[in-house]
């Protein structure tokens, strides 16, 4: 099968006959000896050509008891793929000693896919990026002999090639491509390599032949992709990633226009906003790569999840993924886009005979208007009527008819006379969800362990001050350095009170100073710089003072060319200003070094671990003080809610459950940024919607209920800088309002059959539905307007124009039901409050 790939690849792409007449000699060949295809349209499965819709879970984001349900959400919003990254040093944490359990267990994660009826896409990498530690590379991988990463360089690919063959033996032994009649459809070697090799020059074009040519030579029976790299040589598609793809074309004419990464968001980082991307913009930006020919669209991420433990990247990549996907980290619905996808979906499904029957034709429609007109021979139709400008509805004419598109939108016509959807008008319910503090007779019953600053045992000592990976090989965030400084009693500063300064450069990420026991101060960086100084007054006694540093790594680094390299960890220079001999350099005095806490040592984390020291209890509890641990127990709550905890009275470190690690969490770094408002219209980019500014980047840490048991659960917190525990609470995150946000006349899927099939000839009006979660029911409207209102769910309010009654028909309906739906029609509300004027019908309905 592969031979004839191969074959295939080396037909000359020389001018454009023979270029045609190798479109057609490829994509036969490809067809008849692969069940997975492709021809300049789309991919070919089995013999169908298909518009796949995919969405991104990584599998070590969320628990296996998790999986099942995220991937049933999935195909139930429309999704035909599932795409996942292959986590390298998740699999292989030491060489040769492999991990494919719990949330690594890749092949269940593709059976669940598989038992779901959906596809898999499946990128090996190894390199993943993915704000995922060390890009996914293992660390042992940095101290191979010889080796440089991504490159033409023998070790690395050595490495590369043995990894790659094992995930792909693996799903071979297990059937999974769908040359197998397995899920995998799709496979991607590298990641955005690209940008990388244009740095590099010549050993990455070289490197870029050898990955193509060593995963086209695994055999897998399906085609590979390379995103972001325009030279992937045949048969490898090269493919977009970004927030708008539809200007991408692949580097062969008979290759198909695939999107890997349609970014629905962005990732948190500690200190900075929350970012998210309204469904208006997303949408719009899948119909404009639909229209213009793509057909294969991949979410990233449909589910971001959790960066459970120490698996962030970054370095500061905050613990929560949620990445604000249409399943949110905790896996339940983000409305209304995860709805407005669904129905963007069906629309374009509609649409598929006529799609893959042609090319697109471009009609132009005004300035900043457009169609796209599908056509098939046997007389399918399909349009996409786009309106670019950012600002102004437009009326365009289209056949016989008229259309009026608002700002930044697209119409889609599954007929070319109907109008299905529009992006721009969102017929989804959006919900406002609640953390809602979990009650018990007694608050948790904390105890605490104090973690004295590194005493000089289970140390080594050497001149100079070391770079902290090369020491830790991130076993552990921590390592200690440590040193004396003598101060003489003629020491000036002892009488006049002015401190000596104390100055350290890091190369990063955080780092704490301790002075004979008492923290001092503490500095950090931030992901756009991770570096920091450290330089404050230090009280220093006369004699011998022990000077120790806590430096933490906050994740390492996933991206940047030969990110691999980047130091982190007290590099110095470290010196004393303000003595009576100016300045002292302690850069180069013995340095004793310790690998992590006494309290990770010890595993106190764990059920077993913890009860080898002795805790203190009740009054004695240690409150804001730092290098603390502390433990408790507690029952699991009723119900099936997602649990989190909220953590915003404390300041930084490490939580666990039965021995689970959450992540790290840092609510007190607080979130910077400019959190104005945000339209959907225009582009958009990661900086343009942001939240949470001035508050922590994150204060709610999943804990998934599957780690819990009935009873007795141990929950541990080291704290680093001081906190207060008693502030500590569980939550249950719920649904707590669901609001409509309707325009009289939006299209609907059941105006568009029923005008289509030619059963009505005016549209009927679209109607509002509510639907509280499951077990919860509406208790109250806290607003309801038919008219002119404005803001959006949560915070409605009334506008110049207001049908009186427009709460009337809700509290009649709705109030002690499920769900609801409401005809947004003067007549429910009371009559016309304004003929002549666009009206909007918004509501909000509380769930209880
Ligand atoms: C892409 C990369 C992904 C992820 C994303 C940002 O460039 O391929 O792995 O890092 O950026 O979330």
């Amino acid at each position: 099968m592969n031979l004839k790939l191969v074959t295939c690849n080396a037909m000359p792409p020389a001018a454009a006959a023979a270029a045609a007449a190798a479109v057609l000699f490829c994509s036969l060949i490809i067809s008849v000896t692969s069940s997975v295809s492709y021809d300049n349209r789309a991919l070919t499965i089995n013999g169908k050509q298909r518009i796949l819709i995919s969405g991104s879970i990584h599998y070590p984001r969320s628990t296996p008891e998790m999986w099942p349900d995220l991937i049933h959400k999935a195909k139930e919003g429309g999704i035909d793929v599932i795409q996942t990254y292959v986590f390298w040093n998740g699999h292989e944490p030491q060489q040769d000693n492999y991990y494919f359990e719990e949330r690594y267990d890749l092949v269940k994660f593709i059976k669940l896919i598989k038992e779901a009826g959906l596809y898999a896409h499946l990128r090996i990498g190894p390199y993943a990026c993915a704000e995922w530690n060390f890009g996914g590379f293992p660390v042992w991988l940095k101290y191979v002999p010889g080796i440089s990463f991504r490159t033409d360089n023998e070790p690395f690919k050595a490495a590369m090639e043995k990894f790659t063959k094992k995930i792909v033996d693996m799903m071979k032994d297990e059937e999974l491509y769908e040359s197998q009649g397995g899920p995998i459809i799709l496979s991607q070697i590298e990641n955005e390599y690209g940008p990388m090799e244009y740095e590099i020059g010549a050993p990455g074009v070289e490197y870029t032949k050898w990955a193509a040519e060593m995963a086209v030579g695994l055999e897998t029976g399906v085609p590979w992709v390379m995103c972001k790299q325009d030279d992937a040589p045949d048969p490898v598609i090269n493919t977009c990633n970004g927030f708008y793809c539809d200007y991408f074309s692949p580097n062969k004419a008979y290759k198909p226009k695939i999107w890997t990464e349609a970014w629905t968001g962005w990732f948190t980082e500690f200190g900075g906003a929350v970012p998210y991307r309204p469904a208006e913009d997303l949408a719009f930006s899948v119909a404009r790569f639909i229209q213009n020919g793509g057909s294969f669209i991949n979410y990233y991420m449909y589910h971001g999840g959790t960066n459970f433990g120490r698996t962030s990247g970054g370095p500061f990549i905050a613990t929560s993924y949620d990445y604000d996907a249409p399943l949110d980290e905790y896996g339940l619905f983000r409305q209304p886009k995860w709805g407005h996808l669904k129905d963007l979906h069906r629309a374009i499904k509609l649409c598929e005979p006529a799609i893959l029957a042609s090319d697109p034709a471009k009609i132009s429609l005004g300035n900043y208007q457009e169609a796209h007109v599908f056509k098939s021979n046997s007389g399918s139709c399909a349009a996409f009527l786009a309106n670019y400008d950012s600002h102004s509805f437009a009326k365009v004419a289209f056949g016989d008819m008229h259309y009026n598109l608002p700002p930044w939108s697209i119409s889609i016509l599954p007929d070319c006379r109907n109008t299905v959807y529009n992006t721009a008008r969102v017929g989804a319910q959006s919900a406002q969800m609640k953390m809602t503090p979990v009650v018990y007779d007694v608050g948790f019953s904390w105890q605490s362990f104090n973690e004295e600053p590194a005493s000089y045992d289970n140390t080594f000592t050497t001149v100079g001050l070391l770079e902290q990976i090369n020491i830790t090989r991130d076993v552990s965030d921590y390592l200690w350095y440590m040193t004396d400084v003598k101060i003489d009693e003629d020491e000036e500063f002892l009488s006049s009170g002015n401190y000596p300064v104390f100055t350290a450069l890091s190369a990063g990420h955080a780092m704490h100073v301790f002075i004979n026991g008492q923290l001092s101060g503490t500095a950090y960086g931030s992901l756009e710089n991770p570096r920091l100084t450290f330089s404050e007054g230090v009280n220093l006694r006369v004699g011998v003072n022990n000077v120790a540093l806590l430096s933490i790594a906050v994740g390492l680094p996933n991206i940047g060319p030969h990110f691999e390299t980047w130091n982190a960890g007290v590099l110095g220079p470290a010196s004393l200003h303000g003595l009576n001999e100016g300045r002292r350099d302690l850069s180069w005095q013995n340095w004793s070094y310790k690998i992590g806490l006494k309290g990770e040592d010890l595993s106190l984390h764990s059920l077993s671990g913890s009860s080898s020291v002795e805790w203190v209890m009740g009054s004695m509890v240690a409150q804001r003080q730092s290098l603390t641990w502390y433990k408790a127990t507690f029952s699991a709550p009723d119900g099936e809610e997602p649990l989190a905890l909220d953590m915003s009275t404390m300041g930084k470190g490490q939580v666990w459950i039965n021995g689970e690690s959450i992540g790290r969490y840092w609510p007190a770094y607080k979130a910077s940024g400019n959190c104005g408002t945000c339209n959907y219209t225009g582009w958009f980019d990661e900086k343009k919607c942001l939240s949470s500014c001035g508050e922590p980047s994150q204060r709610w840490y999943h804990v998934p209920r599957s780690w819990l048991k009935p009873s007795g659960n141990l929950l541990v917190v080291f704290e680093e800088w001081g906190g207060d525990p008693f502030g500590i609470t569980l939550v249950k995150r719920e649904v707590g309002s669901v609001c409509a946000n309707i325009f009289e006349w939006q299209p609907t899927l059941v105006n568009w059959q029923l005008l289509s099939s030619g059963k009505v000839e005016k549209p009927l009006r679209p109607k509002a539905h509510l639907s509280c979660a499951p077990g919860q029911h509406i208790s109250s409207i806290k607003f309801a307007s038919f008219g002119t209102p404005e803001g959006s769910c949560g915070a409605f309010t009334q506008g110049g124009c207001h049908a009186v009654h427009s709460y009337d028909a809700f509290e009649r309906v709705c109030i002690g039901n499920n769900s609801c739906s409401v005809r947004v029609t003067p007549e429910m509300f009371g009559g016309d409050p304004c003929p002549s004027v666009m009206k909007r019908l918004s509501v909000e309905a509380i769930c209880s």
